[in-house]
């Protein structure tokens, strides 16, 4: 099996997306280090995986803060010495409009989806460079190919992470480290369960299962790909959009923009 006794550790493994990557890493043999803000919800997850016979490690961390990164790794490389998989996967929402949030909205999903990333990378990527080996898969969205109204910041966090993601991939070519993106339409988790999103459907017929995107991140995580969206039929769009953004551009903004006239009409 590819992925028997490597060492995987997955951020936002309390909840959603990380919960099922985690069970799913673990199904494949993987010992898997939990990381999350809420130690109770990660030691729940933790339960699950006891019929897997694999080692679990519960390492609660606010991926935002950079203090707390610095010590959950040094805690995590004391006790494996090694690192095979970092999946950076902790990340959340606050909807709006950009003239409604406040900056500190607009900075803390930077600090989480953005920079929480930047820092696990920082703090593991050394000991994968010094093994040569390890694969750092970063879960984006498709809103790393969309800016859309309502969720701009959001959008801004994920473009910043496929950004920094190709530009660390051209410079690890050659080190045995590689670097793929996950970027997933709409799965159905808690992510929405931010108030903000109060007023909003919380899921579409053609939302994923966070099961299915666990899938592809265990194919990521095996790939030399930079990107992976999921559904695999959705690149389409984002070729349409690169291709012919002056007519791609104005369809994808005016139906998100209906969506946030009616979601501040409900408010
Ligand atoms: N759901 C979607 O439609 C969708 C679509 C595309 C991409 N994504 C991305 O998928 C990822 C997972 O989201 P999800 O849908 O699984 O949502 P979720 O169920 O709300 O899970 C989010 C996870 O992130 C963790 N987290 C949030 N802030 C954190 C922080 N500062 N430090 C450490 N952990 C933190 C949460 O754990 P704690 O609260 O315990 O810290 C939780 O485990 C996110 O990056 C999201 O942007 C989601």
């Amino acid at each position: 099996m590819k992925f028997k006794d490597k060492i995987v550790l997955i951020t936002g493994a309390s909840s959603g997306i990380g919960e099922a990557a985690t069970i799913e890493f673990a199904k494949n043999g993987s010992n898997v280090i939990l990381v999350g803000r809420r130690k109770e919800k990660l030691l729940e997850v933790e339960k699950k995986l006891s019929k897997n016979n694999v080692s679990t490690f519960v390492c609660p961390c606010d991926v935002s803060n950079k203090s707390q990164v610095k010590e959950m790794c040094k805690i995590v490389l004391k006790k494996f010495n090694r690192i095979d998989i970092l999946v950076n996967n902790a990340g959340f929402a606050i909807y709006g409009k950009i003239s409604d949030l406040d900056i500190d909205e607009i900075e803390s999903q930077m600090a989480t989806n953005y920079f929480g990333m930047v820092y696990c990378i920082k703090n593991f990527l050394p000991k994968m460079l010094e093994q040569n080996s390890g694969h750092i898969v970063n879960i984006a969205s498709v809103a790393a190919s969309f800016g859309l109204p309502g969720i701009a910041s959001y959008c801004a966090s994920k473009f910043a992470m496929l950004g920094f993601s190709e530009g660390l991939q051209h410079e690890l070519k050659g080190s045995g480290v590689r670097v793929t993106v996950v970027s997933p339409i709409m799965v159905r988790t808690n992510f929405f369960d931010h108030p903000s999103f109060d007023s909003m459907p919380k899921h579409s017929a053609t939302s994923l299962s966070s099961e299915s995107v666990a899938k592809a991140i265990l194919k990521a995580a095996n790939s030399s790909r930079l990107e992976i969206i999921v559904p695999s039929f959705i690149r389409g769009a984002v070729w349409a959009k690169h291709t012919f953004p002056y007519l791609i551009n104005p369809i994808i903004g005016s139906s998100f923009k209906k969506q946030l006239e009616s979601y501040k009409k409900s408010k």
